[in-house]
């Protein structure tokens, strides 16, 4: 289990209880997510996620799953590059929110990352953008993504992890004091921000994030920080 599966926030909760409190957070952002990742992130997530698309290599034959695909911001650009998306997501609303500028490229499946609807190594590429960290239980998730992987199929993962030393202090300032307020002027929920911000500082850092992918069964997991390590890419191949 991982040290974020038993915790909302500052709180320590049963898993069940992280769970519903994680929907409900996402039933409250939704209509003001993908506006806030812009406040919030001053539009960097937008040059993160070009990247990390731009990083997933995929035949137009492949099948992709984007887990914890939100409002469909990483299944829209590959979309455009040719691939066929499903996005899985228990957020109807978060879906919701992004259906209008999806393609028919891009199809939406209400469920959980610890229980994907799909046979065992039936995926190609699997996906997860700004999502690990909300699973309920990061090791199951895992797990299922091995599961639903095809011997060979590639994980890849982006996700806000440990900046380097000299701006550690300064972030750490600007997610405790600043996104807390932007919260509550622009999405009018500042609790909710506070999950995400607790949520980023007790994510486990690089180094941890790559032994926890290999013990669910990956290999040649490798990463690469971007932006000095605010956020960061992992990848890795299913061995089986
Ligand atoms: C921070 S958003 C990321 C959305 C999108 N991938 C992006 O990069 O903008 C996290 C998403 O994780 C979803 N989520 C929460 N718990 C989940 C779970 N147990 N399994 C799968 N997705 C989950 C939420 O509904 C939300 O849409």
């Amino acid at each position: 289990m991982s040290k974020l599966d038993n915790t909302f926030g500052q709180q320590t909760v049963s898993q069940d209880e992280r769970s519903k409190k994680i929907r409900r957070v996402f039933q409250l952002v939704a209509s003001r997510y993908d506006l806030m990742n812009d406040f919030m992130s001053f539009g960097t997530h937008r040059i993160w996620k070009h990247f990390f698309v731009n990083y997933i290599s995929f035949k137009s034959t492949d099948i992709i799953v984007d887990l914890a695909g939100g409002t469909g911001d990483i299944a829209r650009k590959l979309a455009k590059k040719g691939a066929n998306v499903i996005v899985v997501d228990p957020s109807i609303e978060m879906m919701q929110a992004g259906k209008q500028a999806n393609s028919q490229q891009v199809l939406n499946i209400a469920s959980i990352g610890e229980r994907l609807p799909f046979a065992d190594s039936s995926v190609d590429k699997l996906t997860i953008s700004f999502g690990i960290r909300n699973m309920t239980s990061m090791s199951d998730a895992l797990d299922e993504i091995h599961r639903v992987l095809k011997p060979g199929g590639e994980y890849y993962c982006l996700e806000f992890s440990r900046p380097m030393m000299p701006i550690r202090p300064f972030y750490n300032l600007y997610n405790q004091y600043i996104i807390p307020r932007l919260g509550a002027l622009v999405a009018g929920q500042p609790e909710a921000y506070q999950y995400l911000i607790e949520s980023i500082k007790r994510f486990p850092h690089q180094e941890e994030m790559k032994s926890l992918i290999e013990q669910a069964g990956f290999s040649k997991v490798i990463y690469r920080n971007l932006f000095f390590g605010i956020a960061c890419i992992h990848t890795g191949i299913n061995k089986h």
